[in-house]
Parts: structure tokens; sequence; C-alpha cells
């Protein structure tokens, strides 16, 4: 056996799938240098935090997590320890980083994480602490080499960066302006991962409908899919997010008539009152959002849909409450992520006199929780008797024997097998329901 003990590395990431894919791209880089993956925090010779700031939440976990992780710089000095992601894109957290944390070796944010690998060199040689987070440039982020985390599934970033400053989100402050990445780019990235056995990619975007919206040349995201559509090999493009403002015809068209489009739309709402649509600089009312969901009916009759809302919005009384509700039950969509509203310094919904009490904002997130989970038990009925194709993404985490994947309109299917089936489109037959997952039976 070699004596020879490899160098372990534990990246932990908070936040939405941009930063999972940075995150991978992390990983791409340490890989490079000679690393192994751990999940163990104690063995690890490197710690990354990837972080997010969305909510407060999101920053306390994090917080939590640095200040954890002074005891194991204190036993083992030659641990670096690195912080980057969305979280340092703010001044003052850097500093307070700076101050509070002295353990963290290296600081960086989103526009320079393609200069990892130079920090990483640096504080290797140099114990001193490293921060160097950048601005915004005007160039896209270079390509950089990536390690996935799943074989047969990949993220494609799109496009970077927001433009839609929402009055309550700190994204396009710390993401920066939107860039889309060159046509070509993309499709060539994917035709690499094809090669390489995978079967589905996700196109990642803060809103993947604004694509090609810097570019001369009039190119936009169902170009886009009309050109991934035709890379052979692959069997799924999924996307996501896709705002209500600008989700095109072409676009509608595009998912309907594409065959390897998933018939998914992730098409976040965040309110169901036109008050609350306003203060909140959504750019729709609730008559257009509801027109656009009758439009993906039509065109889409199989599609599922799903959103992201926000309770407790500054103002937001009960009668809009109300309309939220109603929405939900108007829209019935089969899955929602649903947030309690976080005052985010620096954005333009923080200086609001007339915040929502903590109380309210709880009482309100659990009546849509509890409307959301008949609505998705209901809709899931249409399932049972039919045959869907699943794409198996591996062992079911409860049981073992059983193998879980998902539909092409993203419900989580689970059935059992002998067989490992991981990476492989399949038929199950649904026998049983409930509101987040499908159970069934493999057919020849
Ligand atoms: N670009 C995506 C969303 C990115 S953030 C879009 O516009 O659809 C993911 C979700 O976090 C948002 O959709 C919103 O529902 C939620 N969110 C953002 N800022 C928030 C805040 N200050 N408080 C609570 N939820 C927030
Ligand atoms: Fe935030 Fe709105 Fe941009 Fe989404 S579209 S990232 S919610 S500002
Ligand atoms: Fe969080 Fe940054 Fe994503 S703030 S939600 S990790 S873009």
């Amino acid at each position: 056996m070699s004596k020879h003990k490899d160098k372990l590395a534990c990246i932990i990431t908070y936040g939405c799938q941009m930063n999972e894919h940075d995150s991978e791209k992390l990983a791409g880089v340490l890989e490079g240098e000679g690393y192994k993956a751990t999940k163990e925090l104690e063995k690890a010779d490197i710690i990354i935090l990837n972080t997010c700031c969305v909510r407060e939440n999101a920053e306390l976990k994090v917080y939590g997590k640095v200040g954890q992780l002074k005891r194991l710089k204190e036993e083992n000095p030659d641990l670096i320890i690195g912080i980057c992601g969305c979280m340092m894109q703010q001044d003052e957290v850097v500093k307070e980083i700076k101050e509070k944390y002295r353990h963290v070796d290296i600081v960086f944010g989103t526009h320079n994480i393609h200069h990892f690998p130079e920090l990483l060199q640096k504080a290797k040689e140099d114990k001193n602490p490293l921060v160097r987070v950048w601005d915004e440039s005007k160039e896209l982020i270079p390509d950089m080499p990536v390690q996935r985390t799943d074989d047969y599934r990949a993220w494609v970033t799109i496009i970077y960066g927001c433009n839609n400053f929402c009055t309550y989100c700190i994204v396009p402050y710390v993401r920066g302006r939107e860039k889309s990445r060159p046509l070509e780019n993309i499709v060539g990235e994917i035709k690499g991962l094809v090669e390489d056995g995978v079967k589905e990619i996700t196109l990642l975007g803060q809103n993947v409908n604004s694509y090609g919206n810097d570019f001369e040349d009039g190119t936009d995201f169902a170009d886009l899919l009309a050109a991934i559509n035709e890379v052979e090999g692959l069997a799924r493009i999924r996307f996501m997010t896709s705002h209500p403002k600008d989700c095109s015809d072409r676009l509608i068209e595009a998912v309907a008539k594409l065959d390897k489009v998933c018939p998914h739309f992730h098409l976040p709402v965040q309110a169901g009152s036109n008050n609350v649509l306003k203060a909140m600089n959504r750019g729709y009312t609730r008559e257009e959002y509801l027109e656009l969901v009758s439009k993906i009916r039509e065109s889409n009759p199989e599609a599922s849909i799903g959103t992201d809302v926000i309770v407790g919005f500054p103002g937001e009384t009960e009668e809009d409450f109300q309309d939220t509700l109603d929405l939900f039950k108007k829209v019935k969509y089969d899955m929602t992520y649903n947030f309690i509203y976080s005052k985010r310094t620096g954005t333009p919904a923080a200086k609001k006199e007339d915040q929502v009490s903590e109380e309210e904002k709880k009482e309100r997130l659990q009546r849509l929780i509890d409307l959301q989970k008949n609505i998705s038990m209901e809709n899931n009925q249409k399932y049972l008797g039919e045959t869907v194709e699943v794409l198996v993404e591996g062992e079911s985490k409860n049981n073992p024997d059983r193998l879980t994947g998902r539909t092409d309109t993203n419900k989580i299917v689970i059935f059992e097998s002998d067989e490992d089936l991981t990476g492989e489109l399949v038929d199950v037959k649904i026998d049983k329901v409930q509101s987040w997952t499908l159970y069934g039976n493999l057919v020849d």
C-alpha cells in the first residue's frame, strides 16, 4: 500500500444552482491540484465555503459554520480555509470576516472565481490572509474545468447576472449585470458533455428568457434551445429560471415543438396581489401572469408548472395574501418554493416601514404550504395507471433496494429494480402517488 496520503478538499455550498455549479468549477480546480473530495470537515486539508446571501437564514448558517472552523484551524495550522460566493460581494461582510474571523485564509467573490488557482497558490506560500473581491468587469468569466457531481446530468450556465432589480432581491448587486455566453460556446460545451455520457442538461440563468438581449444579432433563448435540440445523443433539456415578464410566445412554442426540451416551466410568481407585484417591481400583473399560464397549458397540455413565492413582503395585507392563495388555487402548481420575506440591506424594500411581523409571516407561510400540499396531491392523481419515462438518478435515499429518478415534467419517481439502471431512461407504470412523489413498477 502506498504511504502517500491524498490531500483532501471539502467544499460546502449554500444557495442556488448557480452556486452549486460554481462549486463544481472550484472542485475542478482542486482536482487539477491533486486534491480528492471529502465530505468530512475534520479530514480536509482545504475547506471552501461557497456562500449565499439571498435570505438572512443563508447568511446566518455561513457565519455559524465559519465560527466552527476556528477550532479546526487551531488544531491544524496548515489547513487552508476559503470563503467565496455571493456573500463576499458585500463590503460589510468582507469587513466583518477580516476583523472577526482571522482564521480565514482566502476570501474571493463571484466575479473572480476564475482566479481561484492563483489565490490557492498564494495561500500555500504565504500565511497572511488574502482578500481579493473584484467589482464586476465587462468581460465574461472565462470557462473553467468542471468536476461534476453527477455523471448523467449537468448544469450549463447560459447567462450570468440579473438586470431586473426586484425590490426585495440582492442578487443583482452580488452577481452583476446580465451577460450571455456565446451560443457556440454553449453548444460546444454540451457536445463535450454528451460525449462524456451526459443525458440531461439544465440551462442556468437568473432569467434565461433574457438570453441574447446583450447580443447584436437578435439570437434569443428560443434560438438557443433549437440549436441545443440538435445535439445528437442528448436526451433532455431543462432550463431555469424564466421570468414571467418576458416569457415569449416563441419560447412557449419552442418548448412545445422541440422534442428534447422538457415540458416543465419554473415561473416564479412571487405574489398574487397586484399591489405587491407592483411594489416588488416584477413587471407583470396577476392577470398577465394567469394569461401566460393559460397560454402554456394550451400549447403544452402535459407541462408541469412550478413557482417561487414570497409571503410577508412589506405592506402585504391579509387581503393581498388572499390574492396569493387564490392565484395558487387557480394555477394549481405542481411544485412551489415558498419563502418568508427576508430584509436585505441595500435593497429598496428593506427601507420600507410597513414590515410584516415575523409571527404573521410564519402563519401565512403555513397556510400556503397546507393549501399547496393538497393541490400537488390532486395534480398527481392524473399519473395513476400511466406509464412515464424516467431518467434514473440512483438509489432512493430511504431505501437502497429502490431506484429514484425524474419524469420529463420533473416529478420524482421511486420504483423497485434488481439492476442498477442509473443513467438510463426507463418506463415506469405509476400505481401510487403522494404530493411530491410518484411510485410504480418497471415496464419491459
Ligand atoms: N432569478 C430568479 C430567482 C433567484 S432567487 C427569479 O427571478 O425567478 C430565488 C428566490 O428567492 C426568488 O424567486 C424569491 O422567491 C426568493 N427571494 C429572493 N429574495 C428574497 C428575499 N429578500 N426574501 C425572501 N425570498 C427571497
Ligand atoms: Fe432577484 Fe428578481 Fe433578478 Fe430574480 S429576477 S434574481 S428575483 S432581482
Ligand atoms: Fe444565493 Fe447567490 Fe444564488 S445569493 S440564491 S447563491 S445567486
